[in-house]
């Protein structure tokens, strides 16, 4: 039997080293070194091959375009955001917080796969055999071909996965497998790692489209981050709050799509469903005439998404004054108040300050700001918004309102919807623009001209 060797492994950025620290060189984390004990030699040394089809040199005309033979998972939703539909051979990650829906997902796709195309192997680290049966028959019709498998040991998924060479193969999940090839416990970043390089080589190798759960670490991260994101093809997140029953698809990483799209689903007693109109539904509470609420169209790859926006600036209610921010940049949040303080001679400092993007929804784009600073300024100033506005534009330091990409996309939806004016950059108005019969559509060059527009109405 080869010689066991041990190193220390942070747990949390994946730095090595021969001897223990009370503290990570690498991330400055206390306490996250631990020791990893390895039987065998293969451990370093095939960690690092490349995967490998075939290891002939090919003209570049030769070889087949990806484009070809995506299969659709059966929600249309969870297809856009992998840029049509699963590529046969990659390697996909789906994350999210506990309870958020993963299982869900993956069996409801496992189950339209079965259905239409081909031979699913699920396999649940998770859950037995008759509670993932009890769950699917929840979603809908079962099909032979889906084949379940409870199992936690790698060489036997690895084993089975090779003798069936199912058409899709998924995880549930990543931090459940062990290999008996490492001492450490499951879940640690060295069985993560090994699980999904030998998983990986498994899809590149025989071409088995395979999609693995990772769970979130409560600091956000993905259990062993640098490990698994550098190796998957994709990064699909469900994000959501866990009291809303919209969930959100959204691929921060896809080496086989364009754009970073987003899906909008919808939970329901027997799984999860598309939203025909996702704008209309995250409007669809909006309060009339209430001061704080503004709509603003935002774009997540390239689909644009109405999003009612809220503020409250209300007395403090201690001594130091607070600023929350849901939906939106913390940072980017505190720096527009000071904008609009100095700017504005709005008195903020001395106010509690609440923001929020309504029904989950996270705004990660710099569009957000004017829609931020117009729900601020309603509120600090007890004045409602017309109900058919909606606001949207980056605010710099000088209180400038700078121009964002793909307006165009944002006034269509938001001419669809039904609303009938528009604030935007005056940069972005100089761009030729197709007519929106409905929406009148104003340019801004700054701040101070946006509260003169709200006031005059
Ligand atoms: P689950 O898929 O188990 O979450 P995860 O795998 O991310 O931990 O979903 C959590 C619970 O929510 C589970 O009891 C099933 C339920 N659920 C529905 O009833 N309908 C749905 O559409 C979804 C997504 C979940
Ligand atoms: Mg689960």
């Amino acid at each position: 039997m080869a010689k066991a060797q041990s190193h220390y492994l942070c747990q949390s950025c994946g730095y090595q080293t021969a001897r223990w620290m009370g503290r990570c060189p690498d991330c400055g984390e206390w306490a996250s070194l631990l020791e990893e004990r390895v039987t065998g030699e293969r451990h370093g040394a095939r960690r690092n091959e490349a995967p490998s089809g075939s290891s002939r040199a090919t003209p570049i005309t030769a070889v087949d375009s990806l484009a070809l033979g995506r299969m659709s998972t059966g929600l249309t939703e969870l297809d856009r955001v992998l840029g049509g539909g699963i590529v046969p051979g990659s390697f996909v990650l789906v994350s999210g917080d506990p309870g958020i829906g993963k299982s869900t997902l993956l069996l409801q796709a496992s189950m339209q796969i079965a259905l239409r195309d081909g031979v699913v192997l699920y396999v649940s680290g998770e859950e037995s055999l008759q509670q993932t049966r009890s769950r699917a028959s929840r979603l809908g019709p079962l099909s032979d071909r889906l084949l379940l498998l409870a199992e936690t040991s790698l060489q036997i998924i690895l084993d089975q996965a090779d003798q069936i060479r199912p058409t899709i193969l998924v995880i549930d999940s990543i931090q459940t497998i062990v290999s008996d090839e490492l001492e450490s416990p499951s879940g640690s970043l060295s069985q993560v790692r090994e699980a999904a390089v030998r998983l990986m080589t498994l899809a590149k190798e025989k071409g088995i489209s395979t999609v693995i759960i990772g769970h979130i670490t409560k600091d956000g991260a993905i259990a062993g981050p640098k490990a698994m994101e550098h190796l998957v093809d994709a990064v699909v997140f469900i994000e959501g709050e866990g009291h809303q029953i919209h969930r959100l698809l959204r691929a921060v990483k896809n080496r086989f799509g364009p754009t970073p799209e987003i899906g909008v689903l919808e939970m329901t007693s027997s799984g999860l469903r598309e939203l025909a109109n996702p704008s209309e539904v995250f409007l669809s509470q909006r309060p009339s005439g209430a001061p704080g609420s503004v709509v603003i169209p935002t774009l997540e790859g390239s689909r644009p998404l109405l999003v009612e926006l809220q503020a409250l600036v209300a007395a403090p209610s201690a001594p130091v004054s607070r600023r929350v921010f849901n939906g939106v940049d913390s940072n980017r949040g505190i720096l527009l108040l000071a904008i609009l303080e100095k700017r504005l001679g709005l008195a903020l400092s001395a106010c509690d300050v609440y923001v929020n993007v309504v029904g989950g929804v996270r705004v990660g784009e710099t569009a957000a700001d004017l829609g931020i600073a117009a729900a601020v300024l309603s509120s600090a100033r007890n004045l409602p918004l017309d109900p058919g506005l909606c606001v949207f534009g980056e605010v710099g330091l000088a209180g400038e309102v700078r121009a964002v990409p793909m307006a165009e996309r944002r006034l269509d939806e938001a001419a669809r919807l039904g609303l009938s004016h528009c604030l935007m950059s005056r940069h972005n108005l100089c761009r030729t623009m197709p007519d929106f019969s409905s929406l009148r559509v104003s340019g801004l060059s700054t701040v101070e001209e946006l509260t003169e527009r709200l006031e005059r109405w």
